[in-house]
Order: C-alpha cells, then structure tokens, then sequence
C-alpha cells in the first residue's frame, strides 16, 4: 500500500468510526426506568405529638461525623474505631418542619381550624450505609432513611410513616446484605415503637 493510500484509510477509518460514535450518542437514550415493589408503613403513636417527637430525639442523638471525617483524612483504622463506637441509629439532618408547609397550602381556605403537624427526620448509620452502598452503590439513593410523623387535624393519633428498609434495599440479593437490611428495618421499626409508647426492644445495639 502506498503510503498516502494507507493515510488517507486511516483518516476514512478515523472519520467512519466518529460517526458511528456519533451515532451512537444521537440513538442513545439517557432515561431508563426500573420499577420497585415499596413497603410503606404507618406505626400509630400512644403520645402526644410532641411526646413523640421528644421521645425519638432523646433516643437517637445528631450524627457524630468524627467517623466521616477520619475516612476524608484517609484515616481507615481510626474511622473504623468510630463507626463501631456509634449507636446503632442517629439522625443526619435537623429536624424539618413540614408542618409549616402544610399551614402555608391551607390557610388561604381554613385560617382558623387547629394545624396540621409535621415533622421529618433522616435516620440512619454511616457504617450500615457503607455496607449497603458498598453492595450496590444506588442505595445511596435511600440510606439514611427518611421518617416523617404526622398528625392531621381532627386526629389526635401522631403517627409514623416510613418505607421498610427491607423494601427500599429489596434488589440486594446476597445474603450478607439482607442480614444488614433485616437488621435496620428492625432497629428503625424499635425506635419507632418505643417512640410512640409501645413495648420495644428499644434501645437496641448497633449492628457489628
Ligand atoms: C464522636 O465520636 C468520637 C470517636 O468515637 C468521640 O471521641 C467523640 O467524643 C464523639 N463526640 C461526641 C460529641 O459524642
Ligand atoms: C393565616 O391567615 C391569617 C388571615 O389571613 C393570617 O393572619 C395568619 O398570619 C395566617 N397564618 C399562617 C400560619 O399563615
Ligand atoms: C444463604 O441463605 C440461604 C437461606 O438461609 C442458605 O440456604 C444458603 O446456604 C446461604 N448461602 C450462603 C453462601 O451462606
């Protein structure tokens, strides 16, 4: 082959495999869609709602992010240390006033009718959630989980509402991963017992 046709076959390759690629990206689309079975569960409190609210935050302190910090500082076998010190559930975020929003959508037509309550927490444990986004790292999507207890005017029944962990972490298939899952659906459904005045094995260990 000469050696301006061996250029010029390069450079037709070059372009031919552009334009497939090209194609490629033009035929490619970015939306995919899978869909879950999700367990949604409500746990009725005996308390009041402020009781209630009490009773969790005094169960489960803010996150101590000594762990975190350690693992950003490439500290492994001090985070290590700190993760297994923690309790076994802590909340992420401070508490949310949902119920704010909901006077906001309703005051227009009732100003004068008892509010509506709402608050929401996330709950969780760093070290369970590096086992499960460790497995598969979309879980991230649904560790630390959220919890939110409502009480709607004229109930005077708060109550809990939360997808199960073992629903949202439902696609983990292996059996180390569903012990994990099991585990945190278990110590989420004791908090929430034992935050609404039922019989709980509350305060549970953390998981090992
Ligand atoms: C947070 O965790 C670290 C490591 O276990 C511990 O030394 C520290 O006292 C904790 N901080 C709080 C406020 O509990
Ligand atoms: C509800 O509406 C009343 C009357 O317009 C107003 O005075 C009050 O501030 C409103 N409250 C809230 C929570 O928006
Ligand atoms: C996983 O659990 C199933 C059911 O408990 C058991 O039959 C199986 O042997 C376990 N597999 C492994 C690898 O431990």
């Amino acid at each position: 082959m000469h050696l301006r046709t061996f250029l010029t076959s390069i450079v037709l390759t070059a372009a031919a495999i552009t334009a497939a690629h090209e194609r490629q990206h033009h035929d490619f689309n970015p939306i995919s869609d899978q869909n879950k079975v999700l367990s949604s569960r409500t746990i009725a409190s005996k308390r009041t709602f402020e009781a209630t609210q009490a009773a969790l935050e005094a169960a489960i302190p803010m996150i101590n992010t000594t762990g975190i910090d350690l693992l950003r500082e490439g500290k492994y076998a001090e985070a290590a240390a700190a993760f297994r010190a923690l309790p076994a559930l802590s909340r992420f975020i401070p508490t949310r006033d949902m119920g704010r929003l909901v006077d906001y959508y309703w005051n227009d037509t009732y100003p004068n009718v008892p509010r509506n309550k709402a608050v929401q927490w996330e709950i969780g444990n760093p070290y369970t959630a590096s086992k499960l986004v460790g497995q598969a790292i979309e879980t991230a999507l649904y560790a630390p989980i959220r919890v939110i207890l409502i009480q709607e005017w004229p109930s005077d029944t708060p109550m809990f509402f939360f997808d199960r962990p073992v629903s949202l972490f439902g696609h983990l298939k292996s059996n180390k991963s569903r012990a994990v899952v099991q585990g945190l659906d278990d110590q989420l459904n004791q908090l929430l017992l034992f935050a609404g005045g039922w019989p709980s094995r509350w305060p549970v260990p953390a998981m090992p």
